[in-house]
């Protein structure tokens, strides 16, 4: 139970308890809030925590790893073997080889196990633990597309299909809550509480936000990839939480990563 729904909870025995405890839950929320701020700011000083994941993401990629020892140097992100600039700002994409339409996260596990004879299972076992192998891989590969514009491919069919199918997760309401993610984030300048929620039918808006990721999250003290930060928000409307990967999540980054299409990543980012 949180502080909050304590509170709340209180008041059904005395009405008095109630003002008193909801008045000082709001002002401890806005002072965490007001904190939080505060080391946000400490943090854009001091530089992006997210840089050292960025290193250590960029020593992974060249170290001779796994049961055929070797490093992702030949792993194609879409732009050819080896190549890594530019290649975050068009995943999603289609790949021949896998048959499938890959983001960031999806196609590193496939050259992990391709190239270096990683069970698909072992490569994304800990993908959720802070500072996980997968997660500083992605930071990197990201960094690696500063100054490119966002600008995925959809000419194959398959990546036509899942344009598609992501615009249509994106509105369709479901799940107890009866939510979509337009819910929450089809209007300009909302809100909740102290957090900025981005209206992904703005492309400024959505530009905004699709360039700073991954980004460190100073509320978490870890970095988020996109695929992270999505399953949070579908966990959030408490819909069946999709596997890593999953074809779901993949076709909403397509749609997304197409309404914030031409902005030029500035990765990592930093966010609350
Ligand atoms: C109940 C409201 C709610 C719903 C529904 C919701 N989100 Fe979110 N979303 C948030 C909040 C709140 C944040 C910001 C979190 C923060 O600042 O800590 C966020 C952040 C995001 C971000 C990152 C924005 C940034 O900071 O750059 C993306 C992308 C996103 N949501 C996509 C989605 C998608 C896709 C769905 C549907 C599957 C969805 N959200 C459903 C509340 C929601």
């Amino acid at each position: 139970m949180t502080w909050r729904m304590r509170g709340l909870a209180a008041g059904g025995v005395l009405a008095a308890a109630v003002t008193v405890s909801v008045v000082a839950a709001a002002t401890e929320a806005e002072d965490h809030a007001a904190d939080e701020i505060r080391r946000y700011r400490q943090m854009l000083e001091d530089g992006n925590p997210a840089e050292l994941m960025e290193m250590k993401g960029e020593a992974l990629w060249r170290e001779a790893r796994g049961p055929k020892g070797a490093s992702l140097e030949a792993c194609d992100l879409g732009l050819g073997p080896g190549v890594v600039a530019g290649a975050y700002a068009q995943l999603p994409r289609f790949f021949a080889d896998t048959g499938r339409v890959q983001d960031t996260e999806s196609r590193l596990v496939s050259c992990m196990v391709a190239l270096q004879g990683f069970a698909s299972a072992e490569a994304t076992r800990d993908w959720y633990r802070p500072g996980s192998d997968l997660e500083a891989l992605v930071t990197y590969v990201a960094t690696q597309s500063k100054g490119a514009p966002i600008r995925v491919p959809v000419s194959h069919p398959e990546e036509a299909r899942l344009l598609a199918a992501g615009g249509e997760l994106f509105f369709r309401r479901s799940g107890p809550l009866d939510f979509s993610c337009a819910t929450c984030h089809s209007q300009d300048q909302r809100r909740i509480r102290l957090q900025d929620l981005p209206n992904f039918l703005n492309p400024a808006d959505a530009r905004a936000s699709m360039v700073t990721w991954p980004a460190y999250r100073v509320s978490q003290s870890a970095v988020w990839t996109m695929e992270r930060r999505l399953i949070d928000c579908v966990r959030q409307m408490r819909w069946p939480e999709p596997a890593f990967g999953s074809e779901a999540i993949v076709a909403l980054q397509v749609w997304l990563q197409h309404q914030g299409e031409g902005g030029e990543l500035q990765s990592p980012g930093i966010k609350r």
